[in-house]
């Protein structure tokens, strides 16, 4: 019994260990590259090339300054050290791990969204999206049912249980399986334009 607890253990920090590797890999590179160049994050992980494709046709590609986002500015907690590893980003990193283990080639992305969504931190989000009651660019008030859905999510008015991935999704990346979604409509055909693009060349 202690014996497989022991085996569980080490098994259990392995996963951590390498999960940790591979979010420094393909998210904190970008952050310490002095140009915001992607292509180490999408070279290491090649199957995430399709992420990058996908953030360059979402309303995610460029920050108010015209400068691209990258992968770290979302996926990177601001809190990034031991402790937080320790303590916040396992459940994440190890569903995406094991996903990343077990089918190096083919991710299953359906699998990898639900662990996505939660592991996305909040603070990543506000840190660009300041006021929650203005557009993206702060330009105009946001419409009624995003006003009643943020004072649910701050706390005014009940308790919203979900954090901003859990109800924005698909605000960078779209998988197939969600492109026929009417509200991804406009994403989507970005998204198909490229495609098309890239094939006639
Ligand atoms: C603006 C924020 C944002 C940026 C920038 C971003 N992501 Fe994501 N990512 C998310 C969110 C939110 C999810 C959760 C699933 C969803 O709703 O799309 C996610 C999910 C994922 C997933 C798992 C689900 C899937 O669609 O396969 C992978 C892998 C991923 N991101 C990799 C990347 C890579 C690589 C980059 C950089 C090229 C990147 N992300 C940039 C927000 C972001
Ligand atoms: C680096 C800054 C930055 C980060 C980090 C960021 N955003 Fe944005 N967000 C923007 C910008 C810039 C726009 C687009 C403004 C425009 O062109 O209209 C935008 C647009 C949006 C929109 C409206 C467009 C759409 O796709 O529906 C939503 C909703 C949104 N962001 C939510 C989020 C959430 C949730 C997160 C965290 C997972 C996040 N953002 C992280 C800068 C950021
Ligand atoms: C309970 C669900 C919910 C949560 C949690 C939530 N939002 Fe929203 N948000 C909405 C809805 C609904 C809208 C309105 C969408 C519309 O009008 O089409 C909205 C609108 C927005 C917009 C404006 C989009 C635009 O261009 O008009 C931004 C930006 C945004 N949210 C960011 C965030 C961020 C950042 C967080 C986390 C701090 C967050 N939201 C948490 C539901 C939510």
């Amino acid at each position: 019994m202690a014996e497989r607890k022991k085996t569980y253990r080490t098994y259990r920090r392995a996963i951590l260990f390498a999960g940790v590797l591979v979010v420094l890999a393909c998210g904190v590179y970008p952050l310490m590259s002095v140009t915001s160049d992607m292509s180490f994050c999408s070279s290491v992980c090649h199957e995430m090339g399709v992420h990058r494709e996908e953030l360059r046709s979402s309303a995610h590609a460029q920050d108010k300054d015209g400068k691209e986002i990258g992968c770290a500015q979302c996926h990177i907690p601001p809190g990034f050290g031991p402790r937080y590893m320790a303590v916040k980003t396992y459940s994440g990193v190890k569903d995406v791990f094991v996903h990343l283990i077990n089918s190096p080639v083919i991710l299953d992305r359906a699998a990898l969204q639900i662990s996505a969504r939660r592991f996305v931190d909040d603070d990543n989000c506000r840190s660009c999206h300041t006021d929650l009651y203005r557009d993206a660019k702060g330009e105009k008030e946001i419409s009624d049912i995003g006003g009643i859905s943020h004072d649910a999510y701050l706390g005014k008015n009940g308790q919203a249980k979900s954090n901003c991935a859990g109800c924005h999704a698909n605000i960078a990346h779209l998988p197939k399986f969600d492109r026929r979604l009417e509200v991804n409509r406009e994403f989507a055909e970005r998204v198909r334009n490229k495609e098309a693009l890239r094939n006639a060349n």
